[in-house]
């Protein structure tokens, strides 16, 4: 974490110091990290609770702007949603071995590091809606649109346009800064934990998003619907580092939950399917990242040369 400290240090208004928890798994066991080539065709059949209550159901094929919402205090190591999902694969199966660390690159050092293992699953939310899976991907890449686009749900915690980006192979981790962080300075540089202080943004390429909120992790997989490229389907998880056991606990974790499906659903995601119906109108033939936006940039490089090495595997 030593780049990351150095680049705080580097930031006009945090030269804050970041210690990500020293204490290091023996067992980390992230049971999403299952890789979906990109170019799969995945069509969503079924969706099971596995000895859960499958509560507030009101999702459906095709029902777009509509979520499903399962609830369940399962580990995160036993992750209690299974899909059952028929996979078409267009080229190629995947291999029925592959190289964990491989693909990590290097990023599971952070990763081991909050100790996930010992989390709980608190809820998931299914979401479809109408845009290509990059775009939701997308949505958590940058962090300059938050004063603009979020003026009374995000911006108010994080800081706007402000943020670091590191690549672990095709992985990336961006970091944002809450406002918090400003109360870092009133205590020694010896003492300082950047983790409450801000919102750690990983991709596990291709199609992972994984967030470290400070005191619970927020988890998306997205996928493309019916196998097609202007529909997805993602599934949204809150794991949280101790049983909610009581009321106030359930009220807080809901109200997080709450306020992040405020946040895509009424804000991000309208904006990213109107992105998307401006794709098709032919008035562009190319999107153009700027220099500001490094995650971006990374991730849709990567996924360039992932097609390529497909191509190349023909
Ligand atoms: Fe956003």
């Amino acid at each position: 974490m030593e780049h990351v400290r150095r680049k705080f240090r580097e930031l006009p208004h945090a030269r804050e110091r970041c210690r990500i928890h020293q204490k290091r798994r023996q067992h980390f066991r992230e049971p999403v990290l299952a890789r979906v080539h990109v170019e799969e065709e995945i069509r969503q059949r079924a969706f099971e609770a596995r000895a859960e209550t499958f509560v507030n159901c009101k999702a459906r094929a095709r029902d777009f702007h509509r979520s499903a919402k399962v609830q369940n205090s399962g580990t995160f190591a036993n992750l209690p949603v299974r899909l059952r999902r028929k996979i078409e694969f267009r080229r190629r199966a995947p291999a029925s071995h592959f190289d964990v660390d491989g693909l990590l690159s290097g990023v599971e050092g952070d990763l081991v590091a909050y100790g996930f293992d010992s989390y709980c699953h608190y809820e998931t939310r299914v979401l479809q809606r109408r845009m290509n899976w990059k775009l939701v991907v997308d949505t958590f890449l940058e962090s300059y649109h938050l004063s603009s686009l979020h003026p009374s749900t995000v911006h108010p915690i994080l800081h706007n346009n402000t943020g670091t980006f590191d690549a672990f192979g095709r992985n990336l981790r961006m970091i944002a800064a809450r406002r918090t962080i400003e109360k870092l300075r009133e205590r020694p540089e010896s003492e300082w934990n950047l983790i409450p202080y801000s919102a750690v943004i990983y991709v596990l390429f291709p199609n992972t998003v994984f967030v470290m909120q400070g005191d619970h992790l927020e988890t998306w997989h997205v996928y493309p619907f019916d196998g097609s490229p202007d529909e997805s389907i993602m599934y949204a998880s809150l794991y949280i580092p101790q049983p909610a056991k009581t009321d106030s606990a359930r009220r807080h974790w809901d109200r997080n939950m709450d306020l992040l499906m405020a946040t895509v659903e009424k804000e991000d995601f309208p904006l990213s399917e109107g992105a998307q119906r401006g794709f098709h109108s032919g008035a562009q033939d190319k999107v153009l990242f700027g220099r500001n936006e490094p995650s971006l940039q990374h991730f849709h490089t990567s996924v360039k040369a992932a097609l390529a090495d497909s191509a190349g595997a023909q």
